[in-house]
């Protein structure tokens, strides 16, 4: 049977549709809201609004629940990797031995620059925030394709959804190899994905980097766990751009800017900042905890708290215990790494935290993981790019693909002046 909801408004009766999805979430279509009642739903920060139905990825926030295309995060995390995982969250499927072969290929004869792309590194200030740059490049590296400009057709799309995933990667080493002053290493053909990466940002000209194994997994588990989360900020702001059948860098670098913000990806960087500074006060913990329970300081727990989860992360639980089999493999401490395990303990005991349902996000200890493995503070959320990128990728694919699908144009409530009257230079006082 199905199921509609009833609107009073004014003494008059309406119908709506609803709609459910495959794991039984529930929508009332009120796409015929306006023109049949006169109103539009008002919800700032789209809590309640679905923007879209979408079939690539599934989170339960209240259990704690990650899937990609059906498959738990928990099952991908322990058997997968990045680039099969990115194969599956495009093209919908987990790819036989072929395909991941052909998909792997496709990176690697598309990983290269185009060379003058080179020139655009030069012109940025040594100091220049690596998401700035990589916003900018990936955006300026659409001039050098002009079949990206066409209309989207598959062979085209593959084509240009690899040369995305392999050039984010290799703009993200070579902004960090320009903000050092130090030259620029090439991908190496014969490397898979993660390994190039390091050897981008890693090896010089004369020393290879050689990195340990434990290393390479922690890496690719990090990209991994990032490579899609539903409709967060940064998706949101892809599928945006795309429903104006922008091309996909375009869509793309759209999605780094929102994703550089420390509420989303930039919280990676922010959290460790943050510990930096109850390291250097000598807190333990506890001091600042109270500053982030104090809506006067300013500050919050970072790495804590999410839109969607009232349950720890389910990503955060196995960042957590991969940080914790890295330290141990490669026989290291890390100061942060204690006061981040005291924080965490202290806010799941503390009301305020409990009450409001905050728990660890992907971020709290992700960053940790960074650090020993010695990328710098500053490229903690364009790693987050590299791997949110699949994602991204697989959202812009649902939009152009769908017939029915429509330019995003949100309404509002105007509640500015009304009507006025131009006041001329001189009656506008002082
Ligand atoms: N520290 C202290 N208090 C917090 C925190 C936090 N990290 N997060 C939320 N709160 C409080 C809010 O002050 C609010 O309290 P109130 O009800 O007394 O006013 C309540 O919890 C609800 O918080 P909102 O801001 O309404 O939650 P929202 O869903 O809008 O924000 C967000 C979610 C942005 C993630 C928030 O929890 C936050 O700022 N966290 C820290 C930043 C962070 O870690 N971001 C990464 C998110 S994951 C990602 O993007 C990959």
């Amino acid at each position: 049977m199905s199921i509609t909801a009833k609107i009073h408004l004014g003494g008059k009766e309406f119908e709506f549709p609803t709609t459910e999805g495959s794991e039984g979430e529930k929508a009332i279509e009120i796409s015929s809201l306006r023109s049949k009642t006169g109103y539009i739903t008002l919800d700032e920060g789209y809590g309640n609004t679905g923007s879209c139905c979408s079939a690539i990825t599934y989170i339960d926030g209240d259990k704690g629940i990650l899937r990609y295309r059906g498959y738990p995060i928990e099952e991908l995390a322990e058997k997968s990797s990045f680039i099969e995982v990115s194969f599956l969250l495009i093209y919908g499927h987990l790819p036989s031995r072929d395909e991941l072969r052909r998909f792997s290929d496709l990176l690697t004869q598309n990983q290269v620059l185009h060379e003058n792309m080179k020139h655009h590194f030069e012109g940025f200030p040594q100091d220049s925030h690596p998401m700035a740059m990589l916003s900018a490049m990936i955006n300026a590296s659409s001039c050098f394709y002009p079949g990206l400009m066409g209309s989207a057709n598959r062979e085209r799309f593959d084509i240009h959804a690899a040369r995305l995933i392999s050039q984010v990667r290799t703009i993200a080493a070579f902004s960090y190899r320009k903000s050092r002053g130090l030259p620029i290493t090439y991908p190496k053909p014969a490397y898979k994905y993660t390994p190039n990466f390091l050897h981008m940002m890693f090896s010089e000209p004369y020393a290879e980097y050689e990195p340990k194994v434990e290393v390479l997994r922690a890496l690719d588990l990090i990209f991994l766990l990032h490579a899609d989360h539903e409709q967060n900020c940064s998706t949101s702001t892809v599928r945006m751009v795309a429903s104006s059948q922008a091309n996909l860098f375009a869509s793309a670098a759209a999605g780094v800017c929102a994703l550089w913000g420390p509420l989303h990806g930039g919280a990676n960087q922010a959290v460790i900042e943050m510990l930096n500074e109850i390291h250097a006060s000598g807190d333990d913990g506890r001091r600042f905890i109270e500053e982030a329970k104090d809506k006067n300081s300013g500050k919050r727990l970072m790495g804590f708290g999410h839109r969607v989860y009232r349950n720890y992360d389910p990503r955060a639980r196995i960042i957590k215990k991969a940080c914790d089999a890295l330290f141990k493999a490669l026989h290291i401490t890390d100061p942060l790494l204690e006061i981040a395990q005291r924080l965490e303990e202290a806010a799941l005991n503390d009301s305020y935290f409990v009450e409001r349902k905050l728990y660890p996000n992907v971020d709290f200890y992700s960053g940790i993981i960074m650090r020993a493995i010695g990328i710098p503070t500053e490229m903690f959320t364009v790693l987050f790019a590299i791997g949110r990128m699949p994602g991204w990728i697989a959202n812009f694919k649902e939009i152009i693909e769908d017939p029915k699908s429509r330019i995003n144009r949100p309404r509002q409530i105007y509640v500015g002046p009304t009507v006025q009257s131009y006041v001329p230079m001189e009656e506008r006082g002082k």
